[in-house]
């Protein structure tokens, strides 16, 4: 089954009522662009953006399925140039062509390629923006590579809300329960160090490396309540099985926080579910 069939296949599935919405592929393509543009995801992507390019002009959106990122860009005033392989009118560059046409745009232009073949200039935009799709690449490293060429100097790279995983267990286990990899087979995940080593070698620098729990970008659609409640519950339950281990000496902050180094976390542990979102704020030289 091809991408495009998955999601016009769940669109007619009550069990995935929620995902449809959440994910933004509801049939109505100019609802998804609304939801989306006033979500506390992208509220918080306006953020980094006037922080870290406050005078960017132009924005590659890379991989933009429907748009609804490219066109709430460009619905801002930015010069949008949006790149997505997948030439479907539900879920590619064909939506995105009627959103443009809808919204009268004509600050924004649509390229069927992948980002490993864009065959744009050197130094052209001022932020390359990249919305869960870096995890998909065909060729990691040629696709960051790619992205950061056509960067300007000093331009942004972000990296928005890619599935991590930490050792090929992890993996399965993430393709295994991933709601729509049964349908499409088209899932993937790398770990932080690929993602990390891609940007690097390609020629920018990191200046954050956003876990999940660290932005709402991740976690959104999950609140800050939801998520404090998580932290939470988790910390009363390692309190415990401490306490069953060692008793009442569980109970000086010491060796609390001497067992909380040795773990290697701080509750909420970002590794309990694999394939949770990391997103990435890096400058090109
Ligand atoms: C999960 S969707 C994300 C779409 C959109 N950015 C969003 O946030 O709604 C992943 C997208 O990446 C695209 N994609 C897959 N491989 C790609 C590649 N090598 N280069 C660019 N885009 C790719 C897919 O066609 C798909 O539209």
């Amino acid at each position: 089954m091809t991408w495009e069939e998955t999601i016009i296949k769940i669109r007619k599935e009550n069990d995935y009522k929620d995902l449809v919405a959440q994910a933004y592929f509801e049939e109505d393509l100019k609802l998804n662009v609304e939801r989306f543009s006033k979500s506390k995801e992208y509220k918080e992507t306006q953020k980094l953006i006037v922080r870290y390019a406050p005078n960017a002009k132009s924005i590659l959106d890379i991989g933009c399925g429907n748009g609804i990122s490219a066109i709430s860009f460009a619905l801002q005033g930015y010069q949008v140039t949006a790149v997505e392989p997948d030439e479907s009118e539900t879920v590619g560059a064909g939506a995105i062509k009627k959103l443009k046409t809808a919204y009268k745009l004509d600050n924004l232009d649509v390229f069927e390629a992948f980002a490993e073949d864009i065959n744009f200039a050197n130094n052209s935009f001022d932020i390359v923006y990249i919305r869960q799709a870096m995890h998909h690449a065909n060729n990691l490293d040629k696709f960051v590579a790619e992205c950061v060429r056509v960067l300007k100097p000093n331009g942004l790279l972000l990296t928005i809300r890619d599935h991590v995983i930490f050792n090929d267990n992890d993996k399965q286990c993430f393709l295994k329960n991933h709601p729509l990899h049964k349908f499409y087979g088209g899932e993937n995940a790398y770990k932080p160090e690929a993602y990390r080593s891609a940007i690097k070698n390609a020629g920018a620098i990191i200046k954050k490396e956003l876990k999940y729990f660290d932005s709402v970008i991740n976690y959104f659609p999950l609140t800050d309540i939801e998520i404090k409640a998580i932290g939470d519950t988790e910390i009363k339950d390692q309190k415990k099985k401490l306490y069953n281990k060692i008793g009442a000496l569980s109970k000086i902050p010491f060796v609390w926080n001497l067992y909380v180094i040795l773990r290697g976390y701080r509750a909420p542990n970002e590794n309990k579910i694999p394939g949770r979102m990391y997103s990435y704020i890096a400058y090109k030289k």
